[in-house]
């Protein structure tokens, strides 16, 4: 305590640090984060601090998709920022503020003797924790983690992505929808009479309840020609209500799991009859003898599809499932953790795929190929499009810098289909990329998995408006995932902002 009564670092930091050395390994280092719980290790030189490793450079280096074996100097940050035990607390503060960090080594006379973190200093400080870290979080959150999950996660540098422990793309060669339900849903892949018992338990559940059943047709005939996505955020809202669907707060595990199934289940069977209302036809019921993906374009097309059809869209289907913290993911698991019930969580997801940014491109990556027409056109088009500030629906990424994954496989699973649009869909992604290259440099803008979707369904002849909605009926899985992941460890995700408006407070002015 400083003479005049001041808390200074000495008091709050934390003692003794736990330390790496520059030749150590990364994974090493990691262990002894995770065995000691602490979010960084300083790095030494006998008594002497030379560097810092946080839980961001782990973070860091496995999106590179780098080797946990390189050395902890490759990854830490040299010579940080440090205080003196003497200093006061809100002189660290300040520091820690101004540079972003989130951990402080105290070093006296050259000597490492203590570590302070932020939360210890906002503890002490009573500072708000919105306006000292809210200019450390970037734009979009992007990189920033927010919870940990077993479900699966993307390698944006590596493009990969996997669910559980599984590469996603090898399960969609290999594997059938309902094998990757149950892996996301159980956490390991069934064994063949665990999936015959699975489908048992699933199929039935495709059924629409004949309370919102009877209420579809009134639904598609108010929307009109609205699109089919906007009409299943109003029927899993009724369908959970009609159910009696109760907060997840309330449910033990198998009472949630039960009403995701349901949901799931349901969700393709709901879409279908949307769909085939908008279009003057009557609804297709599910068929107990097909699989997921072929019941599917069964019920949208009114007859039953080739196996080839039926296996190719399935292979989209099972990799579009999950794909790390997604926008709609988060959406959904932010609902769960204020305990409301899962059809809420399911519609906020929904409402969150819908946008262009996210889920709502495939039919505009298509739209693009007919603007563009020939080939001709292509590099004018493309050109004359990114100039204006256009963004080329299909390409692009917030995590991958490299190959989609998912457009990789389904360019294959395209090239399979053959058909009149590939070979020009291929020539533009390849003028396409080249062009981004030049005009975007170091923007590293590829073909993500919208693009080779919209190829792929088209040949099997899903319409274009339910493109999305497609996605979405695989999608719920994922979220639903994540929803009894969420509710088995919840705590309420409540963030803060950073205020930018004019400084408060202002009197207020009298009502004119
Ligand atoms: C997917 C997407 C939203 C990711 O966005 P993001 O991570 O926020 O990327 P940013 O908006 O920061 O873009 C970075 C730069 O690349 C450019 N860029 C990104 N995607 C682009 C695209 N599809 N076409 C042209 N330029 C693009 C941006 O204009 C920006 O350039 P700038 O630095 O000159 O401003 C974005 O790539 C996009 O809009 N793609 C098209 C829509 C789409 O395909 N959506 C389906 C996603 S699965």
């Amino acid at each position: 305590m400083a003479g005049d009564g001041k808390r200074v670092v000495r008091d709050i930091m934390s003692r003794p640090v736990v330390t790496a050395t520059v030749d150590e390994t990364v994974a090493a280092a990691a262990d002894r984060m995770r065995e000691q719980s602490v979010g960084s290790v300083v790095v030494v030189d006998g008594p002497r601090p030379v560097g810092i490793l946080t839980e961001r450079d782990l973070v860091r280096l496995a999106s590179a998709g780098a080797d946990p074996t390189s050395r902890v100097a490759d990854w830490m940050t040299a010579d940080p920022d440090h205080v003196a035990p003497d200093a006061e607390v809100s002189a660290a503060f300040a520091s820690l503020a101004e540079h972003g960090y989130r951990h402080i080594p105290v070093v006296d006379d050259g000597q490492l003797v203590g570590i302070v973190s932020m939360r210890d200093l906002m503890r002490i400080a009573q500072i708000q924790p919105a306006e000292s870290l809210a200019h450390e979080v970037p734009r979009g959150l992007e990189g920033v983690v927010v919870a940990e999950t077993e479900i699966g996660d993307v390698r944006g540098l590596e493009g990969f992505y996997h669910y559980r422990q599984y590469n996603a793309v090898e399960l969609a060669e290999t594997r059938s929808l309902e094998d990757v339900w149950y892996l996301l849903f159980q956490g390991e892949l069934p064994t063949r009479s665990q999936h015959d018992a699975f489908v048992d338990e699933v199929r039935p559940l495709r059924v629409i309840p004949d309370a919102v059943r009877s209420a579809l047709p009134e639904i598609a005939r108010v929307a009109g020609d609205a699109a089919p996505l906007d009409l299943l955020r109003t029927t899993v809202s009724l369908l959970g209500a009609s159910l009696g669907f109760r907060p997840s707060l309330d449910l033990d595990h198998d009472e949630l799991r039960a009403e995701a199934l349901q949901v799931c289940a349901v969700v393709p069977t709901l879409l279908c009859a949307l769909h085939r209302l908008q279009h003057g036809e009557e609804p297709v019921d599910p068929d107990p003898d097909l699989a997921y993906a072929a019941n599917y374009l069964y019920m949208m097309l009114g007859e039953r599809p080739t196996a080839e059809h039926a296996r190719a869209v399935e292979q989209y289907l099972i990799s579009t499932i999950d794909h790390g913290f997604n926008a709609s993911t988060f959406t959904a698991r932010v609902i769960t953790s204020t305990g409301a019930d899962l059809a809420a969580a399911v519609v906020g997801g929904i409402g969150a795929l819908s946008g262009p940014l996210h889920g709502g491109a495939p039919s505009r990556a298509l739209q693009m190929l007919d603007e563009i027409g020939t080939i001709d056109n292509a590099d004018p088009w493309i050109r004359a499009a990114v100039e204006r500030g256009d963004r080329l629906m299909g390409f692009g990424h917030r995590v991958y810098k490299v190959d989609d994954p998912r457009s990789v496989m389904l360019r294959s699973v395209a090239e399979r289909l053959g058909g009149p649009k590939l070979e020009f869909a291929e020539q533009v992604e390849q003028q396409a990329v080249e062009i981004l290259a030049e005009l975007k440099p170091g923007r590293k803008l590829y073909t993500n998995v919208e693009f080779y979707a919209g190829i792929v369904m088209d040949r099997c002849g899903v319409p274009r408006e339910m493109f999305t909605p497609t996605f979405a009926s695989s999608r719920v899985i994922g979220w639903s995932a994540h929803i009894l992941e969420q509710a088995a460890d919840n705590r309420l995700i409540r963030p803060s902002a950073h205020y930018a408006g004019p400084p408060p407070p202002q009197p207020v002015p009298p009502a004119e």
